[in-house]
């Protein structure tokens, strides 16, 4: 059983169905040596891959889209969810929609990180319905650069984020795939396979 999914069975909290509580490690505190080894596992999976730079989303996408470019030795650019008081002009935005909190954010770059040629690694905490990578992955196709891949810490599995992703023919790795979170008990999608 690798850290990752040590962390969750062990901190993680079911809160319902459909919401595990991860912020003893991920969200809101920090397990640094958690981080480290979540760079390297993505460092790892995309090592044949050509990347020029990460570009993530504001907050807890940067934690481990940092410890992936440190293995990569390639820049980190985070989208914004809120508008940035220096940064008016020369934007990509996309809408994106969240199914959790029923909301729409305008999520923006600079135009002068997301450059044409440039090849994107997009990484983030959660996957569940799949429109924050969608988001990302629009602003580096507006930016006429490539998505080379989209790696994920944690995948709800019984949300159509992957499927939608891999319909719009991007690579997803993701590191933990949850399966089910019923019965206040989370199932991984491997466990499933083995016990089959
Ligand atoms: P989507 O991008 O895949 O469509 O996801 P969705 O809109 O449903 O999620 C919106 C926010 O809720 C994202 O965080 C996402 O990471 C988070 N989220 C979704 N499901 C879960 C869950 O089961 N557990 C936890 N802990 N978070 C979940 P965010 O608002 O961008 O937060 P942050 O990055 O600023 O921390």
């Amino acid at each position: 059983m690798n850290m990752l999914k040590q962390a969750i069975l062990q901190k993680g909290v079911v809160l319902s169905d459909g919401v595990l509580k991860v912020d003893s490690f991920l969200n809101h505190q920090i397990d640094p040596t958690l981080q480290v080894d979540i760079g390297n596992e993505f460092a790892k999976r995309f090592d044949e891959v050509e990347i020029t730079k990460i570009l993530t989303i504001e907050s807890s996408g940067i934690a481990p889209a940092l410890t992936t470019a440190i293995q990569l030795k390639v820049p980190v650019v985070f989208a914004r969810k809120k508008k940035s008081l220096t940064l008016s002009s020369n934007l990509l935005t996309a809408q994106v929609y969240s199914f959790t909190k029923k909301e729409t954010n305008e999520i923006t770059v600079s135009r002068d990180f997301i450059l044409e040629g440039d090849k994107v690694l997009i990484i983030d905490d959660f996957l569940a319905n799949g429109e924050a990578a969608l988001g990302l992955a629009s602003l580096v196709e507006q930016a006429r650069a490539t998505v080379s891949g989209i790696g994920i810490v944690i995948e709800k599995s019984f949300q159509p984020g992957r499927e939608k992703l891999q319909n719009a023919g991007y690579r997803v790795e993701s590191l933990a795939r949850i399966a089910s979170l019923e019965n206040n008990t989370v199932r991984f999608v491997e466990q499933l396979v083995t016990n089959n």
